[in-house]
């Protein structure tokens, strides 16, 4: 998110390349704050946040003060209009994974004594302040936000993640009815990790039916369109939107190993393996661009040009 609000950005030459990268698709920006840097918690978190970010800054890791709090709401709002001038069809606001709203609504890590941290309430405001801003911004219908209640991720835990994700649905709902638009879609990740067809044990079983029931419960909460990842095969897909689990399915690491994967889930043909190593390179090539498409010969109509 940084780079879009700073200057720099915007210029004719990116624009160019952006519409390359557009390639006729529908395109959405995914918004994490300020270099993922900010953290609202103590010093301890500080190292589990520097392990992950691997990249040559160094990141600024204090809490936020109250008086700071805003600021990142405008960065949001203007980083949301600078998209949508960019020429991206919405912005899906990053709510998840232990990234800085998720800091706030988890009563695991937001040790904050001021009216962002204790209730779910103060919990909620700063997410709701962003969600409030960027849809005045640029309107509900370009704008998605995703969540993670159930996800342990960067020490951002919750001790109840089923009330914390209705919390969270049931304030959106009503922004959704004040504003007589819904956001295009809510994208929750259940914690199913597991890479396809790993064995697992009678207690992942049951605690992977456990987890079920949640996003089918958020699901059922949620009035509007319900997008669901994490752990997906393109049959698991299916039935999550055949059973009415889910109105859409985002794929992660699928999708990072098969640029065509929508042929592919559509063909039912094989997908490249993902190589975990490359993911989070610097490199701008290995392990992003240079996964192999689908050719006539492992049962494409057409061999696809490079994306
Ligand atoms: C290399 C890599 C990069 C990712 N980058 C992002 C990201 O920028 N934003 C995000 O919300 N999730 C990101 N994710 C998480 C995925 O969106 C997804 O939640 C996760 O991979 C689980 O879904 P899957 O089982 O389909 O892979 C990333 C995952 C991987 C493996």
């Amino acid at each position: 998110m940084s780079f879009l609000v700073e200057p720099g950005f915007l210029t004719c030459l990116e624009f160019t390349q952006m519409h390359k990268w557009r390639h006729g698709r529908r395109w959405w920006m995914q918004f994490m704050p300020k270099g993922a840097s900010y953290s609202v918690s103590c010093g301890t978190l500080a190292a589990h946040h520097i392990k992950m970010v691997p990249m040559a800054y160094t990141p600024h890791l204090e809490p936020l003060k109250t008086s700071e709090i805003l600021e990142v709401v405008e960065h949001y709002r203007q980083a949301s209009l600078n998209a949508i001038r960019a020429g991206f069809d919405g912005v899906e606001i990053h709510g998840a994974h232990g990234y800085l709203i998720d800091q706030f609504l988890k009563n695991g890590i937001n040790d904050r004594v001021d009216e962002y941290g204790g209730s779910i309430e103060n919990r909620c405001r700063f997410m709701m302040q962003v969600i409030q801003a960027v849809v005045s911004a640029v309107g509900a219908d370009r704008v998605a936000f995703r969540m993670s209640p159930a996800i342990d991720h960067l020490d951002a835990t919750d001790s109840d993640p089923l009330n914390l994700g209705l919390s969270v649905i049931e304030r959106i709902n009503k922004l959704q009815l004040q504003v007589g638009s819904n956001l295009t879609y809510l994208h929750v990740t259940q914690p199913r990790y597991t890479a396809s067809g790993a064995k697992q044990s009678h207690a992942e079983l049951a605690s992977k039916k456990k987890r079920s029931q949640m996003m089918r419960t958020w699901r059922r909460a949620y009035q509007g369109t319900f997008m669901c990842s994490g752990g997906f095969t393109r049959e698991l897909g299916i039935q999550a939107v055949t059973e009415g689990d889910a109105d859409l399915v985002a794929y992660g690491r699928h999708f990072i190993s098969n640029p065509d994967l929508v042929l592919r889930l559509k063909l039912n043909a094989p997908l490249n393996k993902y190589i975990r190593k490359t993911f989070y390179t610097q490199d701008p090539v290995v392990g992003y661009i240079d996964y192999p498409v689908l050719s006539k010969a492992d049962g494409g109509q057409a061999p696809l040009s490079r994306l």
